[in-house]
């Protein structure tokens, strides 16, 4: 991935985190108060944000437990994510909207590279040809036990073949975020996923306010 986040407009925000971390909550109200301070705000996921997207994530949902080919599973994320970045995020950010995120490559990175154990870059050489040099400007990693994620994933919308996976996989997902976090520490904010929504969304808010003052300086 090549850092071109400053050289286009637009406000590009991802967020990422093991299941269970309370993504798809946070980045909902980060988008609220995004609003609220002006930002027009496109909202989408991965896999599930178009509907190719939600197509494929219900191809991944196997209920019937037949297995799938970790390959032929990284390309599909990948093919969920093609689809979201031309049809949803690069519009947005042309149009000098913010997009926040749920999930993106470095769900890729962690899952599929360190989870998967298919190796780092594979992954690297799908996201040149899917995302072609995107790049957040800003990525919310919420930072969580794997086990206190799963217990509070459990019986939430979670991709039942990740949620059955081993300690191991998902340890392994957890210190390959932390170890991307602490290679690109201008992008990523760890923050601390315990606490209350009020509390940890205050840690975001904190950070995506950082981001944009950073921006007026750097403009
Ligand atoms: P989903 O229920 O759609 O969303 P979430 O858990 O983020 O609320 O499940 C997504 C699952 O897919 C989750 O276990 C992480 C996994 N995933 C990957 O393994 N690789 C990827 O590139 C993406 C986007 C998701």
């Amino acid at each position: 991935m090549t850092d071109n986040g400053h050289q286009r407009p637009g406000l590009f925000v991802t967020f990422e985190g093991l299941d269970g971390s309370g993504k798809t909550t946070q980045a909902a109200l980060l988008a609220q108060r995004l609003r609220a301070q002006g930002w027009d705000v496109a909202e989408t996921a991965e896999p599930g944000g178009t509907r190719l997207g939600a197509a494929i994530r219900a191809l991944l949902l196997e209920t019937d437990g037949a297995p799938v080919s970790p390959t032929a599973e990284m390309l599909l994320f990948f093919a969920a994510r093609a689809q979201n970045v031309d049809e949803i995020i690069v519009p947005a950010l042309q149009a000098g909207k913010a997009v926040v995120c749920d999930r993106f490559s470095d769900s890729s990175l962690a899952y599929q590279g360190a989870g998967r154990e298919l190796g780092e870059s594979v992954v690297l050489d799908l996201d040149r040809i899917a995302c072609r040099g995107l790049l957040p400007d800003l990525t919310i990693l919420l930072d969580i036990e794997p086990e206190v994620g799963l217990r509070r994933a459990s019986g939430g919308p979670v991709l039942d073949r990740m949620h059955g996976e081993s300690a191991g996989f998902h340890r392994r997902v957890r210190d390959a975020y932390l170890r991307l976090a602490e290679r690109e520490p201008r992008r990523f904010r760890v923050i601390a996923a315990a606490g209350s929504i009020a509390e940890v969304g205050a840690r975001v808010w904190e950070a995506a306010a950082a981001e944009l003052a950073a921006r007026v300086h750097r403009v």
